[in-house]
């Protein structure tokens, strides 16, 4: 911020202050405790650093409750807490060359050295992922935390146990007592196809490999940490009361031979401009290195010096962060293209002349939704900004208005579906507000939401039918072999009666015909929840799929009760919002689904070809059958999840929620509310060691 734009007095400086404050925490709340960020590195960097100027001019305004005072977050409550021995700080800032000559000018100061006394500092890579300590006692990991506010973090041993990455056990010579520190991420590929899956599955996807990484790390169920492909680089230490080296760049080494990954960019520089240089030959490698960072970490390499530099305020003196600049490049709109997804989802993508951004070569950029558009008026024809900021998918920054042609019109998004034509609506939701996103109504009509609903029909976690992939059902479709989801299971009789057959087809032979259609077959008989997953519904994920096949037992039981629960004055309403994870968004999102005639219809036709089964058989003798039950507190034996799959394969039904119909409560510590309504309604209220007392030990 320049002196110009520097507030005049402290009460202008103080709002500004606070506005800042409160921005800031509003982006660290969804950056750190949801795990989806809302804005791009670089402007939160650009509200920090401003926030900082002020409080360099108006110290006054540093108050502890000032984010300059925080580090990180608070711990969320889902995982216990520890207390760091040694505080997991945070690194100063750097943006360009001189802030980086001033550091080492402080340090030399501080250290009282002359022009021509050595001063050997390390640069490595920033990983953009989130650090993590790691304590060894006799080189067996005993505890993994997660930094938190820097002070207290959450207890992720049992999670960080399966990273591949993290040994259980250093080998070698090793101290009694070491924690190591770095930093656990995701390597871009595994994202990506990560969150392919995910997307796939109906379950949530993450904006970038560092949000991935915190959400794969932070699950209460270790198997899914398990199955995610998370990474681990050593770069630092907390408590360590015998050092290998007296070195940076020696204990990193020795972190190395016990087992642990070292970053191989790590490199000794002995003067401003070996270091600089370094770290322009590391943001050359930004685009092809697999992994995101977002700057160089600069060290001071003598560990006595670290120790005399000492840390002011919550940072350390002898360390620094060179920020890179957000990738961006300049280019010309030149489209605005609508595509339609499977719930007829309206989603404009910006088709931009190529163009170079951070070494990878960019031709589309995500838009949002129409007020995105219209918010920084975005128009086709436009210079624009776009920028790939650690992101997969880049993003239009900003509109370089000078550079507008003539006559280039505000962009007017379309209120019609462009595929079926039918009208395309934002609808007014519960709440009052209108949804961000425009949705075709054209259902089963509109040819772009059949084919994506054919695909998520057959795919993996749904029908899962071998051999019928994404372009095989385009292939299908444009052909009219298939439109609807039915037509599948029909296709054998009909190729049979066919003078044009499938296996004389390019591409296709008797083998590959054969094969399909077994796969086909072998899906008449699926499980109920992969059946209700697979129509398609809105918000309905596997896990919500799965509670309704609990709940409902048959398809057609399931049909007809979500037909009845239109009104939502009846029965057949109340049942289905009771249900565990069953708000009224998915209830409003299922009811309009079987609103649709077309929808019943397809229903109807597929259940003449397809019998879905019950699930597995839940226990109906256990003494918690048919009872509804509700968690609440902190279980020490069983995650959440385990107590709920444990519960209903008992052949009880789970609750979220505490009612007059609940039978019974099991409350462990910290139980609040739920154990209030529970007292009010007479609800038998047990705790875990009597729940695991009745139902015997199961698993
Ligand atoms: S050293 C006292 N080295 O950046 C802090 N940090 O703001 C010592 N980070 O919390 C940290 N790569 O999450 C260090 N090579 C690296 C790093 C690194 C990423 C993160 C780390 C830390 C934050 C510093």
């Amino acid at each position: 911020m320049s002196a110009a734009t520097m507030p005049a007095t402290i009460a202008v400086a103080r709002k500004r202050h606070a506005e800042l404050a409160a921005e800031i925490a509003a982006h660290d709340a969804s950056y750190y405790e949801e795990d989806a960020p809302t804005v791009s590195d670089a402007t939160y960097d650009a509200l920090r650093q401003e926030l900082l100027e002020i409080e360099k001019h108006f110290p006054a305004l540093a108050g502890a409750e000032s984010p300059s005072q925080r580090v990180g977050s608070t711990p969320s409550g889902k995982f216990a807490k520890v207390r760091h021995r040694v505080p997991m700080l945070s690194l100063a800032n750097a943006f360009d060359e001189e802030d980086v000559r001033d550091f080492l000018g402080r340090v030399r100061r501080f250290l009282n050295l002359g022009e021509n006394d050595e001063l050997a500092v390390t640069a490595e890579p920033k990983i953009d992922g989130l650090s993590l300590s790691l304590r060894y006692e006799d080189g067996k990991l005993v505890e993994a935390a997660t930094r938190g506010d820097g002070m207290e973090g959450e207890n992720v041993t049992a999670n960080a146990l399966t990273v591949k990455d993290i040994p259980n056990q250093l080998k070698g010579n090793v101290p009694k007592v070491i924690e190591v520190r770095g930093e656990i991420y995701m390597d871009k590929a595994d994202f990506a196809a990560m969150n392919a899956r995910q997307e796939k599955a109906g379950e949530k996807v993450f904006a970038n490999p560092r949000n991935a990484a915190a959400g794969s790390l932070r699950q209460q169920d270790v198997k899914i940490t398990a199955s995610r492909p998370l990474r681990f680089f050593a770069y630092s230490w907390g408590e360590a009361p015998e050092l290998p080296a007296d070195t940076q760049l020696g204990v990193v080494e020795a972190l190395g031979n016990w087992g642990h990954r070292v970053n191989p960019l790590m490199k000794l520089c002995k003067s401003v401009d070996e270091l600089l240089a370094h770290y322009r030959l590391i943001e050359s490698q930004r685009a092809t290195l697999g992994y995101d960072i977002d700057g160089v970490v600069y060290k001071v390499n003598s560990l006595d010096y670290q120790t005399r530099l000492g840390f002011v305020s919550r940072s350390p003196r002898w360390g620094l962060a060179h920020k890179f600049s957000a990738e961006q490049a300049t280019t010309v709109l030149e489209a605005i293209d609508i595509q339609v997804g499977r719930t007829g989802a309206l989603t404009p993508v910006a088709r931009l002349k190529p163009v170079t951004v951070g070494g990878v070569v960019v031709s589309n950029a995500t838009l949002h939704n129409e007020d995105e558009i219209a918010r920084k008026d975005i128009r086709v024809g436009d210079t624009v900004i776009v920028q790939r900021a650690g992101d997969v998918i880049p993003q239009i920054v900003s509109v370089v208005t000078e550079k507008r042609p003539r006559g280039a019109k505000p962009y007017e998004f379309p209120t019609t579906c462009p595929i079926c034509k039918s009208h395309a609506v934002r609808e007014e939701r519960a709440s009052g507000k209108t949804d961000a996103v425009r949705r075709c109504t054209g259902g089963l009509i509109c040819a772009a939401q059949r084919i994506e609903r054919l695909k998520h029909f057959a795919s993996r976690s749904a029908l899962d039918i071998e051999g019928l992939g994404d372009k095989i059902i385009e292939e299908f479709a444009s052909g009219g072999l298939i439109t609807y989801p039915q037509d599948i299971f029909t296709l054998e009789s009909r190729d049979k009666k066919s003078d044009s057959r499938l296996e004389d087809r390019d591409g296709w032979g008797e083998s590959s015909v054969t094969n399909l259609f077994g796969a086909i077959n072998a899906r008449r008989n699926v499980a109920l929840d992969r059946f209700i997953y697979a129509l398609g519904i809105r918000h309905v994920g596997e896990t919500t799929a799965r509670v309704l096949a609990r709940a409902y037992g048959s398809a057609g039981h399931f049909r007809d009760r979500m037909i009845a629960a239109g009104d939502q004055a009846g029965e057949s309403w109340q049942e289905l919002t009771s249900l565990d994870g069953i708000g009224d968004i998915v209830a409003e999102a299922i009811v309009d689904f079987f609103d649709e005639p077309h929808n019943v219809e397809v229903v109807d036709a597929l259940l003449k070809h397809v019998h879905p089964q019950p699930l597995e058989a839940v226990s109906r003798s256990s003494p918690v059958a048919d009872k509804t039950v509700v968690f609440t507190g902190a279980l020490e034996r069983m995650t959440r999840d385990e107590a709920k799959a444990m519960a209903e394969r008992l052949g009880a039904k789970v609750s979220g929620s505490v009612s007059k119909k609940t039978d019974l409560l099991v409350a462990g510590p910290g139980a609040g509310s739920k154990l209030k309504e529970a007292e009010k309604h007479g609800v038998e209220v047990i705790d875990e060691a009597e729940w695991f007392r009745r139902v015997g030990n199961p698993s």
